[in-house]
């Protein structure tokens, strides 16, 4: 799917002197029946994520503490997405590319997805996601992560 398939989501809050409640609901902010959720959380800042894609999965991420940085791609654009606030999920959508890095110490990644794990709907070699989304097959897999600003 290309990366339109994607988008950033606000989520409702409700915030008073007690604290800030965020919420997600099926038919608003997640355009899917919501069949399983995971966490990503101890993650060490130098870990690297994902490196696959989805057949058939929708998701929406969000960073429920801390932050990190959730890159796709389509197979010909790719685009960074800084998730740093709970206020925020990323829909993705099939067929794209993603990985996810530079954890924050602390955070907690919030993933819920529209169906139970299924290994087989993953693509996790890059000339075969390539072949997926009918792009060219190249040599040098998954473009390069820009370079962290000093
Ligand atoms: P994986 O999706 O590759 O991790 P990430 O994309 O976050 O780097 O999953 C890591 C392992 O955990 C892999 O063996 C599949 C397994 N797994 C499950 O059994 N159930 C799940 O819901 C998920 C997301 C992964």
């Amino acid at each position: 799917m290309p990366l339109s398939a994607s988008r950033l989501v606000p989520l409702w809050g409700y915030d008073d002197p007690r604290g800030r409640l965020t919420s997600l609901e099926e038919g608003r902010e997640v355009p899917f029946t919501v069949r399983r959720v995971y966490l990503l959380h101890d993650v060490p800042e130098e870990a690297l994520r994902g490196g696959h894609a989805h057949k058939a999965l929708h998701q929406v991420v969000l960073a429920a503490a801390g932050s990190f940085t959730l890159r796709l791609d389509d197979g010909i654009q790719h685009e960074s997405f800084t998730l740093a606030t709970p206020r925020l999920g990323l829909y993705i959508g099939p067929g794209l590319w993603r990985t996810l890095e530079s954890f924050s110490p602390g955070t907690v990644a919030l993933v819920l997805a529209s169906a139970a794990y299924d290994e087989g709907d993953y693509i996790r070699d890059y000339a075969d996601f390539q072949r997926f989304v009918g792009v060219p097959v190249t040599s040098d897999g998954p473009p390069a992560a820009p370079p962290v600003a000093p």
